[in-house]
């Protein structure tokens, strides 16, 4: 079974060892609550690396005090489950890779001099990527991109990977923490050593769909949803009939944009078809409540917004091909959902 590590100083005499026998070290962070989408992360991890590191730790740095630290699943027998099941046999060898450690530190090793949700009483060492971690969902969780990049930096300095992978699910983050390494001079991992990696969904296809009254985002060949943690929160017919209309309305604004429409009315549209459908559900006999928290336009490089007269061909003419990143927010009941897509390369 694999190593578990709860200290920083137990972790270090088996990285030591990785050092002298010159072997590469993968790291993927997670909170937990392994998905598919987590265990692409690690596969491509143990594709590249000659051992793979994961990480659970839910940081409470990056809860606010009416966000649902108390309440984040915790599973890990089922985690041990996702991790043990993972291998990569690399080609043209008859050499396997498993996940080859895995950090699960306690919340004083990560926080020596403490940790409080209360902001103004924190006191120790923070990390602040700042003018990036205020848009998007930053505009609705401010301190949140800080909890981040305090216990990535943290967990950079212990793991010391070779390579580090993060998901586009979070786009933001990800671009945030490319950002901090390169800010912050990091040498584990370098600015090139931190992979983005395609969002992982799961095809909504159920009996409910059948029903004449819910047929329209779920009969969408196109809908899906965007795994994550926090879906264990939603009751089947909310993760069913309400939880793929965020990226039915990020795929609806993308065909909006790239048909030449202007920002303003690519976002417009996308809240319609939010609205129409959150209609549609509250009308039903087990009412769901579903609206959009956010979802906009923003700049990869500088996250700003993309102005409500931007088209697209005005927008790439700035730059052969310049990127744009398409995100949002959705409360389904009490559960927050986010979902992103790129349009070019980020
Ligand atoms: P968590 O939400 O557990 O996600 C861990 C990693 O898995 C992140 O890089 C995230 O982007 C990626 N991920 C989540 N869902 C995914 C999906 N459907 N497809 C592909 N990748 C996905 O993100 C965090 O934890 C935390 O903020 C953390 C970075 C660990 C810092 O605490």
């Amino acid at each position: 079974s694999i190593p578990i590590f709860q200290t920083v100083a137990s972790y270090r005499e088996w990285r030591r060892r990785a050092y002298d026998e010159k072997k590469s070290v993968g790291f993927v962070a997670t909170m937990g609550a392994l998905h598919d989408g987590h265990a692409s992360l690690v596969r491509r991890s143990l594709a590249e690396n000659d051992l793979t590191v994961v990480s659970i730790f839910v940081n409470p740095a990056q809860f606010a005090p009416h966000e649902d630290l108390a309440t984040y699943p915790r599973t890990l027998p089922h985690d041990l489950d996702v991790l043990s099941s993972l291998s990569h046999s690399v080609p043209g060898s008859s050499i396997t890779r498993s996940p080859s450690a895995l950090f699960l530190p306690t919340v004083n090793e990560m926080y020596p001099s403490g940790i409080t949700q209360d902001k103004l009483a924190q006191k120790g060492t923070f990390v602040e990527v700042k003018g990036y971690g205020h848009q998007m969902e930053g505009s609705r969780r401010p301190d949140f991109f800080r909890g981040v990049a305090t216990v990535v930096t943290k967990l950079f300095n212990a793991i010391e990977p070779s390579r580090t992978y993060f998901g586009q699910k979070d786009i933001q983050q990800a671009l945030l923490l490319r950002r901090m390494v390169r800010d912050l001079l990091l040498s584990h991992p370098t600015l090139e050593n931190l992979f983005i990696v395609p969002t992982k969904r799961s095809v909504v296809l159920s009996n409910l769909l059948s029903r004449a009254h819910v047929f329209y985002v779920c009969r969408d060949a196109k809908s899906s949803l965007a795994l994550s943690s926090r879906n264990a929160y939603l009751t089947p017919s909310e993760r069913e009939l309400a939880a793929p209309t965020l990226y039915a309305a990020l795929q609806a604004a993308k065909t909006c944009w790239e048909s030449g429409s202007s920002k303003a009315e690519v976002i417009a549209n996308a809240y319609n078809l939010v609205e129409r459908k959150a209609q549609e559900l509250s009308s039903l006999e087990t009412r769901i409540d579903m609206r959009l928290d956010y979802l906009e336009m923003n700049d990869p490089e500088t996250f700003e917004v993309v102005p409500g007269e931007e088209t697209r061909s005005a927008w790439e003419l700035e730059g052969h091909n310049r990127p744009v990143i398409l995100s949002g927010a959705m409360w389904v009941g009490r559960t927050r959902l986010i979902d992103n897509v790129v349009l070019g390369d980020v």
